[in-house]
């Protein structure tokens, strides 16, 4: 016998499908209908199940994961411009790519990037006048996607840095609007919108196409992952072909850059906001840097600026839900999931849950020292997901922003007027803040 699973009403249901209200839903649902709600989604063409708990959420995502594709978003939406790399390939061949690819993104491997990106976050910063007015969203964008670009790509995208900018910025616009519409069209037909996204994904191909030709002919060896993506062997000795190694950059390239932008922007916020916390922060870095620019060597000296980052990641997630999709009926802790019915794991729902976090909307970094992140029920943080599909660019995500917040929180802080209203989240593909981040630049140091 499974147990019945409430149903969200219509009104909650409108809730959810509107932006201004759709993260207040969700952080709001467990304290109505408890740990799972069924609600159809997208018209009616899916049924979906909305979980905020851990347990569940650990169930879906790790021991029954086998169970469970992709949710549509990523299988199909997003397919043209992603096309079978990571993030939306599945079963075998899935299994397959993230064993090659795995090794490219262990922290040692990684340690290699450190030097891109404090150089990148140091030019940045030192682009900023002591007054000035900037949005510290396109800013943080501009930067991760440099060095994303960089880390990538080596040097070379420099020259079509802008142009690459502006062809994903509106294939990512076009792939959300796509999501978010009530009854979203299918991406191949040819409306307008499809039209202008498919545009984008040609110019993009075009840049990647030409850099994968460029490396091929050249035979040069890099440190950045186009060479590594070039030189991986699979089981039977193959190299990857053009079109596997073009859909793996982009992957790459569209998930490694809008996510952790939008979590050191959510940072900067709340570091405005909390000037204890601030302040605690750059006596942190003033101490044990006194001025010098950071290095891999450093990170684990400076706790609590990673304190600071991953509680920020509590609050705003910048991927605030994850889908899976049934491939059979499942049972999960009594509840049965019907084959093709989705599971939306309601990641902003469990960080902010009174049950799970003490006075949840309290920006907190303590909740993340060492001995606190030990008593932490399990799986109530999930910012990069979990189980066989977990974010494989955590590690990598975690140094880049405790290198970021180092190198930038040194020299500058961000400010906003006490008088300024709350920033309001905007949930798309992942949670940006609605209208930017405008925020005063207030320069801590006076270089030459
Ligand atoms: C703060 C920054 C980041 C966050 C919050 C984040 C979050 C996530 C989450 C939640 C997933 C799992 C989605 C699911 O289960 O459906 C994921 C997958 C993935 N992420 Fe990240 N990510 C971040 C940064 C990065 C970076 C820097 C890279 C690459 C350099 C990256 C590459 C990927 C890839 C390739 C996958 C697919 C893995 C697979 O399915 O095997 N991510 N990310």
């Amino acid at each position: 016998m499974t147990q019945s699973i409430p149903t969200v009403t219509f009104s909650e249901r409108l809730r959810l499908r509107r932006q201004e209200t759709r993260i207040d839903f969700l952080m709001t649902v467990p304290r109505r209908h408890g740990p799972i709600a069924r609600m159809s989604i997208w018209g009616g063409f899916f049924k979906a199940h909305l979980v905020t708990d851990p347990v569940l959420a650990h169930a879906v995502l790790v021991e029954q994961a086998d169970a469970f594709t992709k949710g549509p978003a990523l299988t199909y939406f997003m397919r043209p411009m992603l096309g079978n790399g990571l993030l939306s390939s599945e079963g075998e061949f899935h299994r397959k790519q993230r064993r090659m690819l795995a090794p490219s993104f262990m922290p040692k491997r990684l340690a290699e990037y450190a030097t891109t990106i404090v150089a990148r976050s140091d030019a940045a910063r030192r682009c900023l006048r002591d007054g000035e007015t900037v949005d510290v969203n396109n800013v943080m964008m501009r930067l991760t996607l440099e060095i994303v670009g960089e880390t990538l790509f080596g040097a070379e995208v420099g020259a079509e840095a802008a142009e690459v900018h502006e062809a994903l910025s509106d294939a990512m616009e076009q792939m959300s609007r796509t999501v978010r519409a009530v009854i979203p069209v299918p991406p191949t037909w040819p409306t307008p919108g499809n039209r202008r996204g498919m545009r984008a994904v040609a110019r993009l191909d075009r840049v990647i196409y030409g850099l994968i030709n460029e490396r091929r002919r050249s035979g040069v060896e890099r440190n950045d992952f186009l060479s590594m993506l070039l030189a991986l062997r699979d089981e039977a000795g193959g190299s990857m072909p053009d079109k596997q190694v073009r859909d793996e950059a982009m992957t790459i390239f569209l998930a490694g850059h809008e996510t952790t932008a939008n979590a050191l922007t959510w940072t900067f916020y709340l570091l405005a906001q909390h000037p204890a916390a601030r302040e605690r922060l750059e006596r942190e870095l003033d101490d044990h840097l006194n001025g010098r620019l950071p290095t891999m060597a450093d990170l684990s000296k400076l706790p609590y600026t990673m304190m600071v980052f991953k509680e920020a990641m509590r609050l705003y997630p910048p991927a605030y839900v994850i889908a899976r999709r049934a491939l059979r009926d499942v049972e999960i802790e009594g509840r049965l999931i019907s084959k093709g019915n989705l599971a939306i794991i309601n990641i902003i729902g469990m960080h902010r849950d009174p049950a799970l976090f003490a006075d949840p909307e309290r920006f907190d970094p303590e909740r993340f020292s060492p001995e606190a992140e030990k008593t932490m029920p399990k799986s109530a943080f999930l910012p990069f997901g979990a189980g066989p599909r977990v974010c494989i660019g955590n590690h990598f995500a975690l140094m880049e922003a405790h290198l970021v917040l180092a190198t930038i929180a040194q020299h500058l802080r961000f400010e906003r007027a006490p008088s300024a209203p709350l920033v309001e989240v905007e949930p798309l593909v992942t949670l940006r803040p609605r209208g930017g981040m405008p925020m005063t630049v207030r320069r801590r140091t006076i270089e030459a």
